[in-house]
């Protein structure tokens, strides 16, 4: 912007003229006198032009003519004569002023030898800035392509606008797509405007869209707005502002727009990498959610699972999985499923069922509705699972099954509004595997329900001829199965555990019922008999492959860790890992129960006799964990037994 420095007596004209040259966007000095306006100079003030009239108390306009063309060779002088004295042109023009007016001064007249003055100098200027402007853009280009940070690039980017283009302050704001905003990414030199607000765009232009960004202080000639394009959509704006309106020539006009289109590029590449490298990071945690998903074989654990991944996937603290009654083999597991530490608060029920009611009402009328809210719970180690205090981010992918039918939905919520399009399709990629796993625990849970009636069954047909022990083979696989889970077994491993603690005395059929039933002490032969159950037991399962497994487990069961047991007299590892589980599951059961010799034990006096027998008859690592178990409480005290 050009100063002007203008000398003038008269009050009332200065002002006129002063007006005049702000309006044509020139800064204006004022002074009343000619001493005054020399002093402003030799202090080393900077001026474009000067504009002085001539007959003034004290110095005359003629006179600073003179010291300015001595001391500033440079500077510009229009001069201002009194009316109709051509001697005070002349002689102006002679100590060498630019340009002179004759008063009364006609206002176009002032503008245009003003302009006949400065504008030569400012396409020089021009140029002259031009040529830097340039030259720093190269080094701003050559600099933004090492930049991997956008808050870095903004700032250099701002730089650059401040440096070339001198503005009072600058605003950058980023355009978020999806929410149709306008989000301010930096600001310096514009007071009430800060970092972080957000204005609603919806479509609007580029001039609407700065106009919404800006406070509205800042007068429309004032600002200067550069869009940010990239493939012809717009990402965002530059905004510069300034305390009058700035004058453009058009080498500048196209230095800012060279300038745009850069910083457009460089912020764009920018996102591009960093959204790179972050779904790189989320599609290796999907590959991981998946896996685990893949593990998992019951239906509670397939839940449990898709919770826990899909919260970790997308960064939530909280999920929920919901299914829908929609197939006969879904009712069962029909509900809203949680996971949390203690209960879910009534606002995170009631955000979740007003999200996904529309959705099902849309897909099936009335016919199908929400079912109720089921709490799973979760490790304590997990980052996740804090109820937010309000849900500000929620989004859902559908649960699709074999026909195409939507049996659920998996949703993941956030205090804060942060998932955007790639947080939704990895939880739509997510969806498709909860569904598939869902279909498959299903089909597993119906297979293992047959398999189990007849599992049962066969447990049953041994106790019902011995009825002071029913129930004895379901407390054995329920303790065999929490000793299992102390060792880190897998869901499958668990399941083999629970099945053999089920069959574990199925031999017993092949032993006659008076020997079984017979009260007080056994004769060698009739004990004899007893100690061929486990070999029977082995027997009859070979018949069944998907139990073969589990045979030497059930074979081994009476086997002891010092080698005095039967059938095979096994010791310490040569007996398998599961047949000493169910060994010390059966003896705690057996002694904690009444028999037909003997009434049940007290706990304490069993839990001696187990401390005794460690390491002898069993396992006295396996003894441990039963004692760690029981003192948890996690066997419930038994009916009848003297605790
Ligand atoms: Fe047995």
């Amino acid at each position: 912007m050009f100063r002007v420095l203008l000398v003038e007596d008269d009050p009332e004209v200065r002002n006129v003229f002063k007006e005049a040259l702000r309006m044509k966007g020139y800064e204006v000095v004022e002074c009343s006198s000619a001493e005054e306006a020399w002093e402003l100079l030799e202090r080393g003030e900077r001026f474009d032009l000067v504009v002085t009239d001539v007959l003034m108390p004290g110095m005359d306009g003629i006179e600073l003519l003179r010291r300015i063309k001595t001391r500033f060779p440079g500077m510009g002088v229009v001069v201002i004569t009194g009316h109709g004295s051509v001697e005070q042109a002349v002689e102006a023009m002679k100590a060498g002023a630019s340009d002179y007016i004759q008063k009364p001064v006609d206002l176009n007249r002032l503008i245009s030898a003003v302009e006949g003055v400065l504008v030569p100098a400012r396409a020089a200027e021009g140029s002259r800035a031009r040529i830097s402007g340039l030259m720093s853009m190269a080094a701003m280009l050559h600099s933004l392509s090492g930049t991997t940070s956008l808050d870095e690039l903004l700032k250099k980017i701002a730089d650059f606008a401040f440096n070339n283009f001198s503005p009072k302050g600058v605003a950058i704001g980023l355009l978020d797509e999806e929410k149709e905003e306008l989000e301010v990414r930096f600001v310096q030199g514009i007071p009430d405007l800060s970092e972080g607000e957000r204005v609603k765009v919806e479509g609007a232009g580029v001039s609407e869209s700065e106009r919404r960004m800006l406070p509205a202080t800042i007068r429309p000639e004032h600002r200067i707005c550069l869009p940010l394009i990239v493939d012809s959509g717009l990402i965002g704006v530059i905004a510069m502002v300034y305390d009058q309106k700035p004058l453009l020539d058009q080498g500048t006009l196209q230095l800012m727009n060279l300038f745009a289109y850069q910083a457009a590029i460089a912020i764009s590449n920018v996102k591009t990498r960093a959204e790179l490298r972050r779904m790189v990071n989320e599609l290796q945690r999907f590959e991981e959610g998946v896996k685990k998903l893949f593990g998992a074989v019951r239906m509670r654990e397939v839940i449990k699972t898709s919770l826990e991944e899909s919260a970790r996937l997308v960064g939530a603290e909280i999920s929920a999985l919901a299914l829908l009654p929609v197939r006969p083999e879904l009712e069962e597991f029909a509900g809203i499923y949680v996971l949390t530490h203690e209960g879910v608060p009534e606002h995170i029920d009631r955000e979740i069922r007003s999200k996904l009611e529309p959705v099902v009402s849309s897909f099936f009328g009335d016919e199908v509705s929400l079912k109720e809210l089921t709490t799973i719970p979760m490790a304590s180690n997990l980052a996740f699972g804090s109820f937010p205090e309000r849900v500000e981010g929620f989004i859902t992918a559908l649960l699709i099954g074999g026909e195409g039918t939507v049996i659920g939905f998996i949703s993941a919520m956030s205090e804060h509004e942060k998932f955007d399009w790639i947080d939704v399709r990895l939880l739509q990629m997510m969806g498709y595997d909860v569904a598939a796993a869902i279909q498959r625990a299903i089909a597993t849970e119906e297979i293992r329900a047959t398999t189990e009636s007849a599992i049962r069954a066969l447990a049953r047909a041994v106790e019902k001829r011995d009825p002071p022990t029913l129930g004895h083979s379901e407390r054995v696989a329920r303790i065999a199965v929490l000793i299992g889970e102390e060792l880190g077994f897998d869901q499958v491993r668990l399941e083999k555990l629970r099945v053999a603690g089920l069959l574990h005395d199925i031999g017993k059929i092949g032993v006659p019922d008076w020997i079984l039933k017979k009260p007080g002490k056994l004769t060698e032969e009739e004990y004899a008999k007893i100690k061929e159950h486990p070999d029977i037991g082995a027997s009859i399962l070979e018949e069944v492959p998907q139990l073969r497994e589990i045979i030497p487990w059930i074979r081994h069961h009476h086997e002891r860790m010092d080698g005095k047991g039967y059938p095979a007299g096994l010791s310490d590892d040569q007996i398998p890992l599961e047949a000493r589980i169910l060994a010390v599951a059966d003896a705690f059961d057996a002694m904690t129960s009444d028999r037909v010799y003997r009434p049940a034990l007290p706990l304490e006096e069993v839990v001696r006799i187990m401390e005794e027998g460690k390491d002898k008859q069993w396992d006295g690592k396996l003894v441990d964990l039963l004692f760690k178990i029981l003192s948890e409480g996690r066997i419930p005290p038994r009916e009848g037994v003297k605790g």
